[in-house]
């Protein structure tokens, strides 16, 4: 049994101060739930504030991003050790830092190594682009994407990383896959692929989330499709809605 995991990627929004405010609100609907493991992943800056408004909860802390070496000259950078006090999970390979901060398979594979060497677990964001979904190429390129971010990782390891199935092309936009499409994805693409690589029983142990214009009214869809484990949410996390989407996520799941 795989645990549904409900995370909200709060990208740049929130001050420290909104952080904290935000979390407050959320923090008793989201630790009521026992049977979806819920995680927040505000900025760097907000960490500190939001790991310990959380202390002696059930609601996990993510980081958006890490730097794969241990320390150095790496201006604007943030390393493994600096997170552990803070974090449970980190966010690495998001279609945004792709595209706009240079991140590639091989820096994936890289922070996903660190950050499970240091006992956090990386939440590792694969999808296709709009003009990959209609040539056809979601399988091919999606499963490329999978095996790259997961090569040299033990079995033990893979096991234990969270993947989120996210098209580019319904990352903000309110245009959101279908349950039936990101199911189809999840389960024969990014799980078969771990199985593949690693064995089926590695495959059926590792959480798969959808991403994507994921809120409220669409939540319980996703959640009734039995390869999918959970969500990466963006926009529909910075609100208290967040707390409804754990609520139908544990009532779809029970
Ligand atoms: P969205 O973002 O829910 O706002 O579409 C999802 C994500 O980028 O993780």
């Amino acid at each position: 049994m795989r645990k549904p995991i409900i995370a909200g990627n709060w990208k740049m929004n929130k001050t420290a101060d909104e952080a904290l405010a935000f979390v407050r609100e959320i923090r008793n609907g989201l630790n009521n739930i026992t049977s979806v493991e819920s995680v927040v992943c505000p900025p760097f800056i907000a960490l500190p504030t939001v790991s310990d408004a959380l202390k002696g909860t059930r609601i996990a802390v993510g980081a958006q991003n890490i730097h794969y070496e241990d320390s150095g000259a790496f201006t604007g950078e943030v390393a493994a050790d600096m997170l552990v006090p803070y974090c449970q999970y980190v966010i690495i390979g998001h279609s945004e830092r792709r595209a706009y901060f240079c991140e590639t398979d091989e820096s994936v594979n890289k922070k996903a190594k660190q950050i499970l060497s240091f006992g956090m677990t990386p939440i590792i964001c694969v999808g296709e682009s709009l003009e990959q979904n209609e040539a056809g190429e979601t399988h091919n390129f999606v499963s490329q994407q999978v095996k790259a971010a997961l090569s040299g990782l033990t079995p033990e390891q893979v096991a234990t990383c969270v993947i989120a199935y996210e098209p580019i092309w319904a990352i903000g936009t309110g245009k959101s896959a279908s349950a039936a499409d990101a199911g189809l994805i999840i389960g024969r693409t990014v799980r078969g692929t771990v199985a593949d690589e690693y064995g089926e029983q590695i495959a059926q142990l590792v959480r798969v989330q959808y991403g994507g214009s994921a809120k409220p009214s669409n939540i319980g869809d996703y959640m009734g499709h039995p390869d999918i484990d959970g969500a990466l949410v963006g926009g529909a996390s910075l609100k208290p809605a967040f707390v409804e989407m754990v609520q139908v996520t544990a009532r779809v799941t029970a």
